[in-house]
């Protein structure tokens, strides 16, 4: 059994309240929004308004995927706009503790996440501080990606780190997960998979697409 969570990157924006609420209807456990500030990531997307405009569109927990090189400065916006997990980056946060637990503080889940050049080490010292780690499995800024399998084995090292602590975390995957890749991240130790393109594209409804997913994860 694991989460699925479409991120609205590859929605249809021109009717992003609709597209959020199929797969809402269709069962998701929780939706991503990409926030990407063209700094960290050479990609620019959305900003609180995206989070915002989700609000308005389900009762479902939000995440917000930050992508930025200063989340610290943004975090209180994010939590405003209706965010109920934060996810920051390792590879801006020198200590990522203070920021992990001021998001603890204001209500929110706090998410640690690795981009695929990042060891899993990275992230021993402070599987306590997070609710979530998200593995990145392609490198961030763009949807439609194809997943980097190496970057699953860390996703089992993690899975081994926690059980060594006795720890209970969500290990988050995202990027280039779809029916052919979605069973391959569980079985590595993921339980929330992210997928954009594969639940938000041309070739069938977002509804259709996320009960390919769950058929093949699980409930
Ligand atoms: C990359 C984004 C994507 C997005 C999902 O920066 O974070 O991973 O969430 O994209 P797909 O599922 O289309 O690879």
């Amino acid at each position: 059994m694991a989460l699925i969570v479409p991120s609205i990157l590859s929605a249809d924006f021109t009717r992003l309240g609709e597209q959020v609420k199929a797969v809402a209807e269709a069962g998701a456990d929780r939706i991503q929004v990409d926030v990407m500030d063209g700094h960290f990531v050479p990609n620019i997307s959305i900003g609180t308004l995206g989070v915002e405009a989700v609000r308005r569109s389900t009762t479902l927990p939000i995440e917000a995927h930050l992508m930025i090189t200063d989340p610290a400065r943004y975090v209180d916006d994010f939590l405003r706009a209706g965010a109920n997990v934060i996810i920051a980056h390792r590879e801006v946060l020198p200590d990522p503790r203070p920021l992990l637990n001021y998001i603890r503080q204001h209500g929110a889940k706090a998410g640690l996440a690795i981009s695929p050049e990042t060891p899993a080490t990275a992230v021993a010292d402070y599987l306590d501080d997070a609710d979530l780690i998200l593995v990145m499995t392609v490198h961030p800024g763009f949807g439609g990606q194809a997943l980097i399998p190496e970057c699953l084995t860390k996703v089992t090292q993690i899975r081994q780190m926690l059980t060594q602590r006795g720890l209970t975390r969500d290990i988050e995957v995202d990027g280039g997960i779809h029916e052919g890749t979605a069973v391959q991240a569980v079985v590595a130790g993921a339980n929330v998979l992210v997928a954009g393109s594969a639940i938000y594209n041309d070739r069938e409804t977002p509804q259709q697409a996320m009960q390919k997913l769950r058929a093949l994860i699980g409930h």
